[in-house]
């Protein structure tokens, strides 16, 4: 990757003569089998932009009440596009075509317009877990049926479709746009996309200008994700059967309580009894590992490119001993 940025021919972003970030842009929009794309430095500025770009102030958005672009993106909703928003209670961070159906608001000066929906896909805070395409389907039916725009926002899409087996196109003609970031599971020090169409990507690109993000030699950085996007999407299913194998060693231990579903590379589980997340999260830190707490008393690992199988075994065995 390093190499690929060195390579990499560069020019000013700012004015679009930058040939990496343009290659990277083509190639995205191409996987996704949309029309044009826009690099941003983070999921948070691609999902941010998205939303501002479907909406007007007074509006509002459908999310499941776990969403990152609700609870992590430090109200931006509120403070960027001027929106409201209607959280839903779905099941794993994953919300049904019926709850959106049944969250749109009348056409009634009292209440706000509803304008998009937002999905997450892995959900982060259900543990990583995955929509079943036939759900997103429903979705999107429900939208078109009130004109409303459907944003995905995609950080950890690849994990998504590699557990999965289906393809960027599948969803590509599912959403009005996709954020999918670079910087996670496929190892890029920055950088995100935002797919879409040509009309709906040329706003974009002006909002990202006015949110501070419009980048000069980005080249340099959009060579890590060209880079990603030809050697890092398929050994996601490593993280995966890693995750799987930490899981397993969890499940075993008495002050484990609930475990999350482990479908991709998120493991989000419940520490309980005498054992508080605290103190199990220092017990890990003593010995290299780090991880986070995700609630009063669940804990969330992540595995990525950086965390190779040797690791994998020296986590196990520290759990292993962890009483
Ligand atoms: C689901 C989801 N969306 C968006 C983001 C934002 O990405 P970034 O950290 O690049 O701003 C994250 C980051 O963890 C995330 O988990």
């Amino acid at each position: 990757m390093l190499e690929a940025m060195y390579k990499a021919q560069v020019g000013d972003d700012v004015f679009g003569e930058d040939p990496t970030v343009k290659e990277l842009e083509t190639r995205a929009a191409a996987m996704f089998g949309m029309e044009a794309a826009l690099y941003s430095p983070s999921g948070t500025m691609s999902n941010q932009i998205a939303i501002k770009a479907h909406t007007q102030p007074g509006d509002e958005v459908i999310c499941d009440f776990s969403s990152h672009v609700y609870q992590y993106e430090g109200g931006g909703i509120a403070f960027n596009s001027g929106a409201s928003v209607q959280l839903l209670q779905g099941s794993l961070g994953r919300i049904t075509a019926a709850q959106v159906e049944a969250a749109i608001n009348p056409d009634d000066v009292h209440k706000p317009h509803t304008s998009l929906v937002s999905l997450e896909n892995t959900a982060n805070r259900g543990g990583g877990s995955c929509y079943d395409i036939r759900e997103i389907e429903g979705i999107r039916r429900v939208c078109d049926e009130n004109k409303l725009k459907l944003h995905l926002d995609g950080a950890r899409l690849f994990n998504a479709l590699v557990a999965k087996n289906e393809s960027p196109k599948d969803h590509g003609k599912l959403f009005h746009s996709i954020s999918f970031c670079l910087n996670k599971g496929l190892g890029c020090p920055i950088g995100s996309l935002l797919v879409g169409n040509k009309e709906y990507i040329r706003k974009a690109r002006r909002i990202r200008k006015v949110f501070g993000g419009g980048m000069r030699q980005a080249g340099y950085m959009a060579a890590t994700g060209l880079y990603a996007l030809d050697h890092h999407i398929e050994r996601l299913k490593e993280d995966h059967e890693h995750a799987k194998k930490i899981a397993g060693e969890l499940c075993q231990k008495k002050y484990v309580g609930e475990i999350l579903p482990v479908e991709t590379n998120i493991i989000i589980f419940e520490i309980k009894g005498s054992k508080s997340p605290a103190q199990f999260i220092d017990d890990l830190k003593k010995e290299n590992i780090y991880t986070l707490t995700m609630s009063s008393t669940q804990v969330r690992m992540v595995l990525h490119l950086g965390v190779t199988r040797e690791m994998v075994e020296v986590v196990r065995k520290v759990i292993k001993g962890i009483e």
